[in-house]
């Protein structure tokens, strides 16, 4: 399957995607966190994104788009992928959907979570995540790590993002509604966008994702 997972910081997208990607057996292709290791290697593609991500505003589209594109071609993602945070406007989106067409395969869904805007932001102020793995995520409150400040899979140091500062977020918010929500009008037009509530336990929304998703396959 090819999907496109959005929603606004914090709604727990890369949480989901870690699960939906290993029940669909597709890769979850993040261009956060493509970007944050690029960052910590110290590449000149991380030098260009680090100033935007800091700031909470979109890094540009030329380098987004030639990375996620790359990220694409890789063998893994032949015959599927799950995409978080790509794409992140309307420009992306259509850069996707031409890129697509160009190897004749289709979206199959966008799935659209939601989360009011006061619980993201709860979400996002207790978040750690992993430094040898960013797809272990944590919270403080509602998905501790047994040992304070330790991966519970790895063993790694959890540390907070530089981006999940109150300020920050509220620029992220500002960019979602005002730069991300318009590409689901332009999947609606395609009908592929799916929405479920991402509000409950971590393996409640899954659930209800993954019935979501074979609902619109079967659809
Ligand atoms: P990115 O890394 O994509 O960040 P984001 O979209 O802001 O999303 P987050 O990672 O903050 O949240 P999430 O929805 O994944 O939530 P999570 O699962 O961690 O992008 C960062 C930056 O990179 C951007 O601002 C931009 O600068 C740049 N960028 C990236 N892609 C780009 C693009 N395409 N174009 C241009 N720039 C781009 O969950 C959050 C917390 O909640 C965790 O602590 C988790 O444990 C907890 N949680 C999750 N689910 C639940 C639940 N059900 N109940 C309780 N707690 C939960």
């Amino acid at each position: 399957m090819r999907i496109v997972l959005v929603g606004p910081p914090g709604a727990g997208k890369g949480t989901q995607a870690a699960f939906l990607a290993k029940n669909l057996s597709i890769p979850h292709i993040s261009t956060g966190d493509l970007f944050r290791a690029n960052i910590s290697q110290g590449t000149d593609l991380g030098k260009q994104a680090r100033a935007f991500m800091d700031a909470g505003r979109l890094v540009p589209d030329e380098v987004t788009i030639a990375m996620a594109k790359d990220r694409m071609a890789q063998s893994d993602a032949e015959n599927g992928f799950l995409l978080d945070g790509f794409p992140r406007n309307v420009g992306q989106a259509v850069a996707l959907d031409e890129m697509l067409l160009g190897e004749g395969v289709k979206l199959d869904a966008v799935l659209d979570l939601e989360v009011p805007e006061d619980e993201v932001v709860k979400r996002i102020a207790g978040r750690r995540i992993c430094r040898n793995d960013s797809s272990h995520v944590f919270h403080v409150t509602y998905n501790a790590p047994k040992t304070e400040g330790v991966c519970d899979v790895c063993g790694g140091e959890l540390y907070q993002r530089d981006d999940d500062t109150e300020e920050t977020v509220r620029t992220r918010l500002e960019v979602y509604h005002t730069q991300t929500e318009p590409i689901i009008d332009h999947y609606r037009c395609q009908g592929l966008v799916v929405t479920i509530s991402a509000l409950g336990k971590v393996t409640e929304v899954t659930d209800r994702a993954m019935e979501a998703l074979k609902k619109s396959d079967e659809g």
